[in-house]
């Protein structure tokens, strides 16, 4: 029997097991596990690495329109190399309807944005602005049967929040669908209070951008998407969560026997608010939200994902340049923060910055990494097991990983389109040091070796299909 590609020597690792084997690859999927496995066209040597499914991050933000005069940093071309660059092979990006646009429409313009620039693979969410007639009778559950099978909407955000009974009237949809609402939980009322009232007293900087959406704005909010959940019995994705007492709301929900899920990002785990304090418009580089909040909150969302109350550790990739007017420097943002731009880059560090912090620093073990980087993704947003583990039959979408490996995060080993990472300086134990795609390699020591066209768009069954 002959492979296309053998890997050897490595340790193979997926959510539930660690074994030493070697992977033969045919036609882009795994074909074997086992030992001695004979001839290959090509064989990689994973000595002393761990072989791991490549990294799935379902919250990426690309070429999203954010506002008059704001462009993303990132295009489909530069957020894929640096995905895959920190060690991805599928990232699940949004469609965004904006108001009064058709929601095929807005597929259609993803798609062009998209094609052939994808060195990794892709599967939209969209995200409905405008849940009216058109959108909820016969365009959304179009798009669900043709394989869009998951969808975010908004609680806060001016032209984005959704009302409770819009969100009702979505989850109806949900329900009859089989199509998985996630969900962006902020008190949109509160945070528009709040914004005022600091305003008034002068306090614009960046740094109040935390200060507007304090904890209890998003505990609350969570609570009432969770209850509404509850009412249209639909399972549910809690996006972002950043800090205890939301996670709590979402455990409770758990232990009542909700399908409830949540996603927690880097952003909670080693950023706090304080690093909004930079001066001259510095802190505008870490405004995202929900925002970063404090030690406590920290560790709080370590215990949600050592727990499982956080199934699913994603990036909110979300691009601006700073030192530029079109992003974070926005000439608007210098007058209140409610203008600066939401949202920071993190697809290529996510990876690293939870291995390090988490598996070499004893805080999880290497299968729940693999769990919450890769698996569980596949399995919520219906891609596995094509997707999310290293099995025979499914895609050759693999990493290898240099658990010793010490590097140091800097913007230009993130490739994003941004001018700045939030991690700079970050200092991480553990590397992705290979991707391969469908059994063609993309990255190899920090080398693109793929090709742009070489990724491909997914479609996706449904989260109870
Ligand atoms: O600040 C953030 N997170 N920006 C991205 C949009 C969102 O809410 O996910
Ligand atoms: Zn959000
Ligand atoms: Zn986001």
């Amino acid at each position: 029997m002959s492979y296309d590609t053998i890997i050897s020597g490595g340790t193979v690792v997926t959510a539930s097991d660690t074994i030493r084997c070697d992977v033969g690859i045919r036609a882009g999927r795994v074909a074997t596990l086992g030992l001695d496995l004979g001839e290959a066209a090509e064989t990689i040597d994973a000595t002393g690495l761990y072989v791991v499914p490549g990294g799935i991050d379902s919250h990426v933000h690309i070429a999203q329109p954010s506002g008059p005069g704001i462009i993303m940093a990132d295009g489909f071309e530069s957020c894929t190399r640096s995905a895959a660059f920190g060690g991805n092979t599928t990232i699940l990006p949004f469609c965004l309807q904006e108001s009064g646009q058709s929601l095929r429409q807005a597929v259609t313009d993803y798609h062009a944005k998209a094609d052939g620039q994808c060195h990794i693979d892709v599967s939209f969410h969209l995200i409905i602005s405008d849940p009216n007639e058109q959108v909820l009778g016969q365009e959304l559950p179009a798009l669900v049967k043709d394989g869009y099978s998951s969808f975010k909407v908004f609680m806060t955000y001016d032209g984005l929040a959704l009302t409770d009974i819009q969100i009702l009237e979505t989850m109806a949809v949900a329900r009859e669908t089989g199509a998985l609402m996630m969900i962006h939980a902020e008190n949109y009322d509160a945070i528009r209070f709040l914004t005022a009232q600091l305003e008034r007293k002068g306090d614009t900087a960046p740094f109040f951008h935390g200060k507007s959406r304090p904890i209890p704005v998003e505990r609350e909010a969570t609570h009432r998407a969770i209850t509404l959940a509850e009412l249209m019995d639909v399972p549910l994705v809690v996006v972002h969560v950043s800090n205890g007492e939301a996670r709590d709301e979402i455990a409770r929900a758990q232990a009542k026997g909700l399908n409830i899920m949540a996603e927690t990002c880097p952003q909670y785990l080693v950023l706090t608010e304080d690093d909004m304090k930079g001066l001259n418009m510095e802190g505008a580089k870490y405004v995202c939200s929900p925002p970063p909040r404090d030690k406590a909150s920290q560790v709080a969302c370590w215990e949600g994902l050592k727990s499982g109350v956080f199934s699913l550790f994603s990036s909110d990739h979300c691009p601006f340049r700073y030192d530029d007017e079109a992003g974070k420097l926005l000439p608007k943002g210098r007058t209140s923060f409610r203008w600066v731009p939401n949202g920071i880059p993190g697809v290529a560090a996510r990876l690293p910055i939870l291995f390090s912090e988490g598996v070499s620093k004893g805080r999880i073990d290497i299968n729940t990494f693999v769990a919450v980087t890769a698996t569980n993704h596949a399995k919520t947003y219906g891609l596995y097991p094509q997707k999310g583990t290293i099995a025979v039959g499914g895609d050759a979408d693999i990493v290898l990983w240099d658990p010793r490996r010490e590097e140091t995060i800097t913007n230009a080993n993130q490739q994003h389109g941004a001018d700045y990472t939030p991690y700079e300086g970050f200092a991480v134990t553990g590397w992705p040091v290979l991707t391969m795609v469908r059994g063609r390699t993309v990255v190899r020591d920090g080398v693109l070796v793929g090709d742009k066209r070489h990724g491909r768009h997914m479609a996706r069954a449904t989260h109870r299909a």
